[in-house]
């Protein structure tokens, strides 16, 4: 099995881990689950069950050591500083793990880019593509020949239509709905339970049904 170790923690850091521990109970023996690295908790405690192993820039001394990573620091009012801090520790594709749970479906032709996470019961339809460290989130279906960019955030049971495309760092929101051939600019966010029937420009916050212009990302 691959050595994983997730960057960050409670959220999306504990909700992949534990999705990780399931995909082994049901027989997948793919990837184990080393522990965190967190700049908010003390190395050597625990992050429910899972060791705090260092902070965050010691990412490259435990990737020259072998080990896989997922990274889950993710926020919608700052994405492009967490990403900053991503990006700064120079991990290169062969570090990043991609995981897939066993529950997914995922149609054959779909590629997924080295980090991306793909959590249980999720359907990701033909001729989709997956950017490089995206999360889709429990349960969001992504429709056929839709291209999600790179470090995206796609919250539980979002649905996403056909044809999109969406730029860095998108966030959609719980339960949200996207419209088929819409184009999402980099680092916006769709809020909870938006229908979006128009383009979103970059930075900017949508909300409602249908999602009109909330503000712009801080
Ligand atoms: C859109 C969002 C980012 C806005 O956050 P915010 O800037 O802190 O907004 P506020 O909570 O201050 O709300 C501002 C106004 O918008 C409304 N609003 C906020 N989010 C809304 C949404 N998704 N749909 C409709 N109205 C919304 C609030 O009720 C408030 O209205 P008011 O001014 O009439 O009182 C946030 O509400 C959201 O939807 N986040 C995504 C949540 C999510 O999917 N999380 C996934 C991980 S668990």
């Amino acid at each position: 099995m691959e050595k994983i170790i997730i960057l960050g923690g409670i959220g999306n850091g504990t909700v992949i881990a534990q999705a990780i521990v399931d995909a082994n109970n049901r027989g997948s023996n793919e990837y184990e689950i080393v522990g965190y690295l967190n700049d908010r908790e003390e190395v050597g405690s625990s992050i429910e069950g899972f060791p705090v192993l260092g902070k965050i820039k010691e990412a490259s001394n435990f990737a020259k050591q072998g080990y896989k990573f997922i990274n889950t620091l993710y926020r919608i009012d700052g994405q492009q500083e967490r990403l900053d801090l991503f990006q700064s520790l120079e991990l290169v594709d062969s570090d990043l793990a991609i995981f897939v749970h066993p529950t997914a479906f995922v149609a054959p032709n779909v590629e997924i880019e080295p980090g991306a996470v793909i959590m249980p019961y999720v359907m990701i339809s033909a001729g989709a593509m997956i950017g490089k460290g995206t999360l889709i989130m429990v349960g969001a279906s992504i429709g056929h020949n839709t291209k999600l960019g790179p470090y995206n955030h796609i919250a539980a049971q979002a649905v996403v239509g056909a044809y999109i495309e969406t730029g860095i760092g998108v966030h959609i929101g719980l339960n949200a709905t996207v419209r088929e051939n819409l184009v999402i600019g980099d680092h916006a966010t769709l809020g909870m339970g938006a229908v979006l029937t128009k383009n979103i420009n970059q930075k900017e916050i949508w909300i409602g049904n249908p999602a009109i212009f909330l503000r712009n990302v801080k």
